[in-house]
């Protein structure tokens, strides 16, 4: 009888494993993206149930499934949750996930862990890889927006992918996260932190800005914008369409999921009939070489990403392997003879 028995791998246990290591995530994420553009991966649009109402949500909990061909060939599928009250309640983190791994041949689960901070990790490292393709060369200035979870791995990110970085200016409204996470990372990045609210006034000061922040309203306005920039918007609301329309091109990282999302900058353009989809260039396009990203030192460079559900899997599997060989996790079964067969 095949047995069902499912590794559980708790958050500390995943750390173990490696998953800090922003290298071989941007590895993965890398792998994961070449193998989407070479049509191995299924990856349905994520599906949103958003609490109470889709407008006026203070929750919600997104499904993500795919299945990874190649020579991965692994079903998965993270449930990933937001709420808006834990941003306010200290010991809690605001997004809070796991992941399932399936046997596409069995499909019996083989896996199951904390995918809080896999999510934390493959957001930044394609944060990070939008801007290894798209920063101006010799990317000296960055502001960063937003230093909560993602802030975190965004300087993880960035570090590994834009070598030339000498000062990254890291803002948030609330200047002691800014402060406490530029003091865990002083002499851990290649470049200097400095910590600030005023994010407009150090986007001026900088070529590459990125954005992961849980404002519900547009900050980041035309007037931010100047030749030769790179914007990279990690999460829904921060930037005005106009910052997009002022671009000379636009990435995303998924097409056919992002337009799904009503939200999104880019998705409000195509649906308003100002883009359509050869005006966008995909993330897999620039890791397969298809494409160069910038062009030119001049251009207005705008990314926007919705998160790929593969990129769990991918980063999941990874997980689960090198567990296995380090001894880690509890070991679960879902039965021990299932009594209808
Ligand atoms: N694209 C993706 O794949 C993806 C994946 C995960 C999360 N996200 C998004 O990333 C965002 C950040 O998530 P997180 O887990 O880091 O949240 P978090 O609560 O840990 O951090 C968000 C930070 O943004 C700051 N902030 C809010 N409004 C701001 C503003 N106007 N200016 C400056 N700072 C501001 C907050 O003070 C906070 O420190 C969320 O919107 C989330 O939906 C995107």
């Amino acid at each position: 009888m095949i047995q069902s028995e499912i590794l559980f791998l708790k958050q500390e246990e995943v750390i173990e494993a490696g998953l800090l290591d922003m290298k071989q995530i941007l590895d993965a994420c890398t792998k994961t993206y070449e193998l989407l553009g070479q049509g191995e991966i299924i990856n349905h649009p994520k599906t949103s149930t958003r609490i109470p109402d889709p407008v006026n949500w203070t929750s919600f909990f997104n499904s993500m499934p795919c299945y990874i061909g190649g020579d991965i060939k692994v079903g998965g599928i993270k449930w990933a949750c937001e709420s808006k009250k834990n941003a306010e309640t200290p010991g809690i983190p605001y997004g809070i996930d796991i992941e399932i791994l399936s046997d596409p041949d069995t499909v019996l689960p083989f896996a199951i862990m904390d995918a809080t901070l896999i999510t934390a990790m493959r957001t930044s490292a394609v944060a990070g890889l939008f801007a290894k393709y798209t920063a101006p060369k010799n990317c000296k200035v960055a502001t960063l927006v937003g230093a909560g979870v993602i802030g975190r791995t965004a300087l993880m990110a960035v570090n590994e992918t834009v070598p030339t970085l000498e000062t990254v200016y890291l803002c948030d409204l609330d200047l002691k996260k800014a402060e406490d996470l530029a003091a865990e990372f002083k002499g851990k990045v290649n470049f200097e932190i400095i910590p600030a609210t005023d994010s407009k006034a150090c986007a001026e000061k900088s070529t590459l800005v990125i954005t992961q922040t849980t404002s519900r309203t547009p900050f980041v306005t035309k007037d931010w914008v100047k030749k030769g920039m790179t914007f990279i918007n990690m999460a829904g609301f921060e930037m005005e369409l106009d910052v997009l329309r002022e671009s000379n091109q636009l990435f995303v990282d998924y097409w056919t999921q992002i337009i799904t999302n009503s939200g999104k900058a880019v998705t409000k353009l195509y649906n308003a009939g100002e883009i359509k989809k050869d005006d966008v260039v995909e993330l897999a396009d620039l890791v397969l070489g298809k494409h160069p990203g910038r062009k030119t030192d001049d251009e207005i460079l705008y990314c926007s990403s919705m998160g790929l559900g593969a990129l769990d899997a991918m980063i999941a599997y990874a997980m689960y392997k090198n567990a296995k060989e380090k001894g880690l996790g509890t070991v679960l079964k879902q039965w021990d003879k299932p009594l209808w067969e």
